[in-house]
């Protein structure tokens, strides 16, 4: 593997997991929790540095449905980053609370709301591209396809389970303004449920994918 694409892993395993540790908020005590949200932001733009490829490519070629699928989760998991990376910094009490931002604060909660939920989602759906590119074809011929297809579908069906246990829906439309936060919950049993929704996410992009190419005209264009 070349130099730029273990670069390029590495971040994204960085990500997903500063991912993990940030929607467990409650669980590591407020100055710590800021230091990976700013290490999070770090990353962020270092992950868009190292695919400024994508950001040329944007008006080249043939727009296909499945394109344009990738296309808005990547724009859309990039604006819930921004959201919360703007909502993160005038909220902070710490790493940040030294710049002059002042009031804000109410936009700012629901912003965070929104951007951690729709985020964590869309996140974990582009995720599931990013690995789709990368085992494409090759899982097609593996002899344990089928014993792989229902292990993944046993975690998705308890993803399922975590997304409405964990009421994602009433956070991504905002249906509530507070976020209810456990904090007896044992850590593993939060990252075990939020790993299996961002196996969910993966099985639908997996899956989805499959099925948008099927409908014809999605053929060449997802090995970008
Ligand atoms: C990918 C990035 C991030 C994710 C997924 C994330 C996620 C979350 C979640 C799930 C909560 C608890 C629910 C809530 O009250 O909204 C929260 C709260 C909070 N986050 Fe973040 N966060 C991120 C980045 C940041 C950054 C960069 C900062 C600032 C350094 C930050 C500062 C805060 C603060 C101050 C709170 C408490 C909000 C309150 O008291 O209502 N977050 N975040």
């Amino acid at each position: 593997m070349k130099t730029k694409a273990k670069i390029k892993w590495t971040l994204d395993v960085l990500m997903t997991i500063a991912l993990l540790f940030l929607m467990g908020y409650q669980f590591w005590g407020q100055a710590a929790y800021e230091w990976i949200g700013a290490g999070m932001f770090v990353l962020f733009i270092a992950h868009q540095v190292c695919n400024l490829n994508w950001y040329k490519n944007l008006f080249r070629g043939r727009y296909t449905p499945m394109r344009i699928l990738q296309y808005m989760i990547n724009i859309l998991t990039i604006v819930a980053m921004l959201a919360l990376m703007y909502s993160g910094i005038t909220m902070s009490r710490h790493v940040f609370a030294f710049l002059p931002i002042q009031g804000g604060m109410a936009l700012a909660r629901r912003l965070h709301i929104l951007g951690s939920y729709w985020g964590y989602v869309l996140m974990s759906l582009h995720w599931g591209m990013v690995l789709n590119a990368a085992v494409k074809g090759n899982m097609r011929q593996h002899k344990f396809q089928a014993v792989g297809f229902i292990i993944s579908l046993f975690i998705a069906a308890y993803g399922v389970y975590v997304f409405i246990k964990r009421n994602f829906l009433t956070y991504m439309f905002l249906r509530s303004e507070f976020v209810f936060l456990d904090y007896e919950e044992p850590k593993l049993k939060f990252i075990g449920d939020y790993l299996a929704l961002m196996g969910l996410c993966i099985f639908i992009a997996h899956y989805g994918a499959g099925l948008v190419k099927k409908t014809g005209s999605g053929r060449k264009e997802d090995g970008q």
